[in-house]
């Protein structure tokens, strides 16, 4: 099963990913993660996106497509795949229709988290990551047990450079002209499931977990 996680910054497409992938069982590609990892490492991919993402712009066409590309065609990817942070330009989508084509796959759902913009500047500016395992936290609406610190691993926790005021607000101009699109893109092929994203994690998360059916698909 195929699923892709469509939203704005802050949604919360990275943290149903999280529970997603657990319940069934499938590979987890988050193209801002392995592009914020490029950057640490410092490799040539993460130089030349650094200064894209910094601005709140998008990395090129070219650059992503190529790494989902090269991600979904390895074996581990055969039974399926959440992809979160990708598609989000209409090329982006039909380069990845291409790439399905050719393996004789398609897109079995898009999961649109919808939420208001007040509440996303919220999330994200009150938004901390993990520094090793990349879990994320809210200071208000999801602290971790200690402060500063991950649940899951004890790795320390930040802020990402991306989520000051100016940035987040860059952020969500580039989704409304370059990402929006894309609902009605797959909403033409009635894949789209929208869902009110303004609830309780666990609450999206149920619903969510409804449109895709019980147990492994
Ligand atoms: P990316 O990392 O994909 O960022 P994004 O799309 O802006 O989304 P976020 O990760 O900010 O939000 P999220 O929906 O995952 O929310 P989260 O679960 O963390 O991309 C970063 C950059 O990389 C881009 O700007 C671009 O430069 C580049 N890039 C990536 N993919 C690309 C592509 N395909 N093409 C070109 N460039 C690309 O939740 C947010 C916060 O809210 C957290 O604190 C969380 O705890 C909290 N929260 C979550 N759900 C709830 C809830 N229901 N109630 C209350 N709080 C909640
Ligand atoms: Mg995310
Ligand atoms: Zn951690």
């Amino acid at each position: 099963m195929l699923i892709i996680l469509l939203g704005p910054p802050g949604a919360g497409k990275g943290t149903q990913a999280d529970r997603l992938v657990k319940k069934y069982n499938l590979v987890y590609i988050a193209t801002g993660d392995i592009l914020r990892a490029a950057v640490k490492s410092g490799s040539p991919l993460g130089q030349e996106a650094k200064a894209f993402m910094e601005k709140g712009q998008l990395v090129p066409d070219e650059v992503v497509v190529g790494i989902v590309s090269e991600r979904l065609t390895a074996p581990d990817c055969r039974d399926g795949a959440i992809l979160d942070g990708f598609p989000r330009t209409v090329a982006q989508a039909e380069a990845l229709d291409q790439v399905l084509g050719e393996m004789g796959r398609k897109v079995d759902r898009v999961v649109y988290i919808a939420v208001d913009e007040d509440e996303l500047i919220t999330r994200l500016t009150g938004r901390r990551v993990c520094r090793e395992c990349a879990a994320t936290y809210h200071i208000k609406f999801n602290p971790p047990r200690v402060r500063n610190v991950c649940d899951q691993c004890g790795g320390e926790l930040y802020q990402r450079e991306d989520d000051s005021l100016s940035t987040v607000q860059e952020r969500l101009l580039v989704y409304r002209e370059q990402t929006t699109p894309l609902i009605d893109h797959y909403g033409r092929e009635g894949l789209v499931s929208k869902v009110d994203g303004n609830r309780e994690i666990e609450k999206i998360f149920s619903e969510i977990s409804s449109i895709l059916g019980a147990g492994s698909p």
